[in-house]
């Protein structure tokens, strides 16, 4: 069975939001964990995902002293504009709904500032560590075993078990098959993500819908853009050649109408299947799961990360109470909560997907009149700028 490790209150999952925010909250509180994870360093640094933060999530990082790299290099946006065949329109979100601005900050760059404020503050964490099994979570003496990437396998004893390691981690690998249930759902949409080393071309998150298939512009940094594109499911994701993908962009943004885009390198390319897969409960015994590994959403409104960091706040605090104060309850209650937030957002997201997306004839019907809605009520207005800004 490999190496036994010592124990520690909690092993974490996964150094991704959720996990690095958990694993910040514990140490604050003087709670021992060690978090593993199956990537490099370097990897996990330069990962791209989307980077839109919701005032929730802020208020969360910043509650909790994390947001120094956030507000010193993030900036507030406000505005997204939709181009349809029917022209476009803007809608400034922040002065609708409950008033309040996305910030965007890549979420690579906050994953870097959990590190280090981890790491600063003493926390233990183990690269290229692959978690294999989690075993033991219907007592309180949970395991995990791993492997390292030179192929040595260790047993990691805890009390609690915070599974933050994705759809495809240990955590849901290792329940039983029978226990819980997943909520599945495929969008039958596919993106191609692209980051452009270019800067913005429109001041404002752009939505474009177009016979082709959607196409969207997103705000990165000053010289970095997030592009994405609908394409076919199962596509290569080199089928395209840069021209191609700037044309093709163009065309589906309409930039004959509107103005070109500002070219640039193509930095990285990623296929996203647009999937939801929402497991419940989230607390198994001992076990519990956060994040992606508690419910996968779709790209399409930027929650990912955002319930990331709600799910690791409301884990990190109930296990302070349980931990400190003996107080079982808000534990007790993580899985209810944390579901309440996932359906909300996936219920958005899904909402979103048919805001941009509809094949011929009764989808795009549908598509069209929630486009004209959203243009034209105040009411549709505050309720998208609530949803969209909110998690
Ligand atoms: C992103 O930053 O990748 C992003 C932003 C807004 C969206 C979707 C994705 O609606």
């Amino acid at each position: 069975m490999g190496s036994e490790r010592e124990s520690t209150d909690v092993v974490i999952l996964g150094a991704g939001p959720a996990g690095l925010v958990l694993g910040n909250l514990l140490l604050r509180s003087g709670i021992d964990c060690v978090v593993l994870e199956r990537a490099g360093e370097e990897h996990i640094r330069n990962r791209a995902r989307a980077g839109f933060l919701a005032a929730h999530t802020v208020r969360v990082l910043r509650r909790h002293g994390l947001d120094e790299g956030l507000r010193k290099r993030g900036r507030e946006h406000g505005t997204c504009e939709f181009r349809t065949e029917d022209g476009r329109f803007r809608l400034d979100y922040r002065r609708l709904g409950r008033g309040e601005p996305h910030t965007v900050y890549p979420q690579h760059e906050l994953v870097a500032d959990l590190l280090v404020s981890y790491v600063g503050a003493g926390g233990r964490i183990r690269f290229d560590t692959e978690a294999v099994e989690v075993g033991g979570f219907d007592g309180d003496r949970p395991w995990v075993t791993t492997k390292a990437a030179d192929g040595g396998v260790e047993r990691w004893r805890a009390r609690y078990v915070a599974a933050c390691d994705g759809r495809h981690g240990a955590g849901r690998r290792s329940l039983p098959s029978g226990v819980g249930r997943r909520h599945r759902h495929d969008h039958k949409v596919s993106w191609l993500g692209l980051l452009a080393e270019a800067p913005p071309s429109l001041d404002a998150v752009g939505y474009a819908t177009h016979p082709r298939g959607f196409a969207g512009h997103m705000a990165r940094s000053a010289d970095v853009t997030r592009y994405y594109l609908q394409c076919t499911r199962g596509a290569s994701v080199d089928a395209w050649g840069e021209e191609q993908i700037w044309d093709e962009l163009e065309l589906r943004m309409r930039s004959a109408d509107y103005g070109p885009l500002r070219r640039g390198r193509i930095l990285q390319r990623t296929l996203v299947d647009l999937e939801s897969d929402v497991l419940d409960p989230l607390r198994y015994g001992s076990l519990f799961l956060v994040g992606d590994a508690a419910g996968l959403i779709s790209p399409t409104a930027a929650k990912g990360a955002n319930l990331a960091v709600l799910g690791a706040e409301l884990l990190g605090t109930a296990l302070s109470d349980e931990l400190h104060r003996g107080d079982p309850g808000p534990l007790a209650r993580y899985s209810a909560r944390c579901l309440a937030h996932i359906w909300r957002a996936q219920d958005f997201s899904h909402w979103m997907i048919g805001l941009l997306h509809g094949s011929p004839p009764f989808q795009e019907g549908m598509r069209r009149s929630r486009m004209r809605a959203l243009q034209t009520s105040r009411t549709q207005q505050d309720w998208f700028a609530e949803h969209y800004v909110g998690v």
